[in-house]
């Protein structure tokens, strides 16, 4: 019932009855894709409604599928290339040396005694050996926690400690933008676990790294995201229920062919990283392209020189990228040439019209179809896809994938039934996924018969597609003596799509607002890390309030994206306050970008 469709994801009759089929046999439509995986022994149920398991009986191994039998069938072909931070870095790492790194990793942990299911922190820059590193917890059974290297050590801490991490993989240091960024030396002092620094170490003389094999339920990973709530929460993600709906996803809504290129400019430490540069690509045997420089170092053509070495096929990027390259001459796009692309995507955030228009325009030559993915750490995977052809509408995501059930209630996107790429619990919300119903905190409308994203409805920022939220800025903020109190707001921003603004409320008159808004600066960098920067900041004397206490920060949002919108006001006790903070918001102090990660 589900072969046959070629054109599924391109062709309007064609999805619509193999999502029909796939809604109404969803059994069927996993256990076809279920058939690309190597099994030791095969699943004897695909899902169970009782234990919500995916694929019981099943045992395999994540690594296993997205290496070793690569090693076996194509050992010399490129499985990574890597550029680095300078044009002339590059290496290739074929798929039997990706094979000897992972098992080269999966040793050293050995030797540290780290055994299944214990938890194993990653904190590192985009190199192969981060790849590895997680490919090679996945081998034994251990769960990766990756912690992005821009956090800062206070949040790496956070993390590992929430998790009950073991063991800590990193390295020295790494180069970026032209800039040299410590690793190690950051960490050390505050922190008390067992490092491992993979560029200084001596790899053991027995290598002892045999799979693990696993049940298809057992997990694979945690990885942090922001929600609404002063800390970020753990995601928890499955082995191969996980593997399978992210190498479904992938081959269907980009539709791969054996031979091609892939390049995505996400980093491992975001879920973009673990499904579609790690696991989707390297499960079908692809090369996948990673880059650990800054796009506009040393110029803004790096995007499109690497496109043209490595004659990408495809090319999955965010709108925030886009925008900042689309600020530069077309002609150091046109220079190149990008006649490879045969597919673009963007993830991340709502890509605005004008940069769909100049990625589908200027990079793609009017030939290639946007794939705008929507999706969340927390599905694993693409929910949303339009269609893969010319006649797409910017910004509207589309339609939701195959044996995934979507509906829009009050506005808000809300997943049904159960899908293998879902998290199978979220540390810190954990009433989050029960019931088979998700809410997705985005707002989103129909616009035909295809779903339109608008954002997130709830207390999160999407910064430069970084998911960071307003409350982890209000603590991070009211930890600076001489801040009383503070209420951080989402306002839009033509580069990063979001920003935030901090309202703070002095509690001494007399501080000098520089010194106030640099401590508070130093406060968010080191609690979060530099990418959690408020933009703006306007010191205030008192914050609008209920007559309970509670901050009415939609009226603050308001002031701060300079609505004219009318709240109702009659909530608030002291509506004296409202017209001095609209002229302080005008006043307000711009922090000009002083340290880029
Ligand atoms: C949030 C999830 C998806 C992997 C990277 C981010 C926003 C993501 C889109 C899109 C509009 C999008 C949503 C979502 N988002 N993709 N194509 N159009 N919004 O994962 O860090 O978990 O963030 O990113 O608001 O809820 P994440």
């Amino acid at each position: 019932m589900f072969s046959g469709y070629k054109n599924a994801w391109s062709d309007e009759q064609a999805y619509t009855e193999v999502y029909r089929n796939s809604i109404q046999n969803p059994n069927e439509f996993w256990q076809s894709h279920a058939r690309g995986i190597s099994w030791k022994i095969e699943p004897s149920i695909v899902f169970d409604a009782v234990t919500g398991k995916w694929f019981s009986g099943g045992i395999s191994n994540v690594c296993y599928n997205c290496v070793d039998r690569h090693a076996i069938a194509t050992p010399e072909k490129p499985a990574i290339i890597w550029y680095g931070d300078e044009e002339d870095e590059r290496r290739e790492i074929s798929c039997a040396e990706l094979l000897r790194m992972v098992i080269r990793i999966a040793s050293i942990l050995k030797s540290r005694g780290i055994k299944k299911n214990d938890v194993v922190g990653i904190y590192m820059p985009m190199i192969p050996e981060a790849v590895a590193a997680m490919l090679a917890c996945a081998r034994i059974g251990a769960i990766h926690l990756v912690i992005f290297a821009g956090f800062s050590p206070e949040a790496l801490k956070y993390r590992l400690t929430k998790s009950n991490a073991k063991v800590l993989l990193t390295v020295t240091s790494f180069r970026r933008g032209g800039k040299e960024i410590e690793l190690v030396n950051r960490i050390s002092d505050a922190i008390d676990i067992d490092i491992i620094n993979l560029d200084s170490i001596t790899y053991p003389d027995n290598i002892n790294a045999d799979i693990e094999w696993q049940n298809s339920d057992d997990d694979l990973f945690i990885l942090y995201t922001s929600g609404s709530s002063g800390n970020p929460k753990g995601v928890l993600h499955s082995a191969l229920p996980y593997m399978l709906y992210v190498a479904a996803t992938f081959k269907v809504i980009f539709g791969i062919k054996r031979d091609d290129v892939y390049f995505c400019t996400s980093d491992v430490g975001w879920i973009t990283g673990h499904s579609y540069i790690t696991y989707a690509p390297l499960f079908y045997g692809l090369t996948t392209v990673i880059f650990s420089g800054s796009p506009t170092y040393p110029s803004a053509e790096r995007y499109w020189q690497i496109i043209e070495n490595e004659k990408v096929n495809i090319f999955y990027t965010a709108p925030t990228a886009i925008r900042s390259l689309q600020m530069f001459n077309k002609k150091l796009v046109k220079k190149h040439d990008l006649s490879s692309l045969r597919v673009l995507g963007s993830v991340g955030e709502p890509i605005n019209k004008s940069a769909w228009k100049w990625y589908f325009e200027t990079v793609g030559n009017r030939r290639c179809p946007i794939m705008d993915t929507w999706w969340q750490t927390e599905t694993g995977g693409i929910i949303l896809a339009p269609l893969r052809n010319l006649e797409q509408k910017p910004g509207v995501a589309g339609k939701p994938f195959f044996g995934v059930e979507t509906e829009i209630i009050d506005g808000e996107l809300v997943l049904k039934g159960h899908f293998p790429g879902m998290c199978k619990s979220i540390i810190g919300a954990e009433n989050a996924t029960q019931d088979g119903i998700f809410r997705t905190g985005d707002g989103a409308a129909y616009d035909g018969a295809d779903i339109k994203i608008s954002g997130r409805m709830d207390d999160v920022i999407n910064v430069s597609g970084h998911r960071l939220g307003t409350a982890e800025f209000e603590c991070a903020i009211s930890k600076v003596a001489g801040v009383r109190e503070v209420a951080v707001v989402a306002v839009p921003d033509e580069l990063k799509g979001q920003t935030a603004f901090a309202y703070i409320v002095p509690n001494a008159t007399d501080i000098a607002p520089e010194m106030l808004v640099k401590k508070v600066i130093q406060s968010t960098r080191t609690t979060i890390g530099s990418i959690a920067k408020p933009d703006y900041i306007a010191i205030v004397p008192d914050l609008p309030k209920t007559r309970s206490g509670k901050i009415v920060r939609k009226l603050l949002k308001n002031i701060a994206m300079g609505s004219d919108a009318l709240v109702d006001i009659s909530s608030v006790a002291n509506p004296q306050i409202i017209e001095t903070i609209k002229i302080i918001t005008q006043n307000s102090i711009f922090v000009p970008n002083m340290c880029k990660l």
